[in-house]
């Protein structure tokens, strides 16, 4: 799936989403570290891009910036599976918030788990998380329960939140 032919511009932000790829881990890992997401790491990122279900995207510079030689503006990852799209973690950078990048990577996300198949997308997200909230609220996703003390480091509860999927030709 992460192998899709896709290319979508995001002039204001300068990036293009595209499927992610094993040249974007570094960077992956990095903004991971960096903005407190739950971490799976280089390994397990690695090993998701080889399986079919997997919706992994990239937001993508072109060109690197000439400063800092980075390439990356934020990624997303989510599975499909038994008509469910699972959205386990989008991220981008801090500097480049508000700019569109995130609404661009899940909403790129949610197009294409309903082409595969997928009915219903699901997430959690940590319940004082206000930005990931607002973003999930933009794109159509409801509460609807709640998973006491599930986060770790702080502990917190996590809500669950679900949208509908329109399947695509
Ligand atoms: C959540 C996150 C991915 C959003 O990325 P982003 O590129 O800034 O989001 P966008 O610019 O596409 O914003 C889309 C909409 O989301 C909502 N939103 C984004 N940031 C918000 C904030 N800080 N507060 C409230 N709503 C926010 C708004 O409705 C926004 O639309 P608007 O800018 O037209 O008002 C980003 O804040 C992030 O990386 N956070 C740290 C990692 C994280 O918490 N990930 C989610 C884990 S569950």
């Amino acid at each position: 799936m992460s192998r899709a032919r896709l290319k979508l511009e995001l002039e204001g932000a300068g990036c293009v989403i595209v499927p992610m790829c094993e040249h974007d881990l570094l960077e992956v890992v990095e903004i991971e570290e960096s903005t407190g997401l739950s971490q799976w790491g280089w390994e397990a990122y690695r090993a998701e891009l080889s399986k079919p279900e997997a919706v992994m995207l990239a937001a993508r510079r072109e060109p690197p910036d000439p400063s800092t030689g980075r390439r990356l503006v934020g990624f997303a990852a989510a599975r499909v599976s038994a008509e469910e799209l699972h959205i386990n973690n989008i991220g981008v950078r801090a500097e480049l918030r508000r700019l569109g990048v995130g609404r661009a990577l899940l909403g790129t996300c949610l197009d294409l788990g309903a082409h595969c198949g997928a009915r219903l997308a699901v997430l959690e997200v940590r319940a004082s998380n206000a930005a990931a909230l607002g973003l999930y609220e933009r794109l159509g996703f409801k509460i609807v329960g709640e998973r006491r003390k599930y986060y770790k480091g702080p502990v917190e509860d996590a809500l669950i939140m679900t949208r509908p999927l329109v399947p695509k030709a």
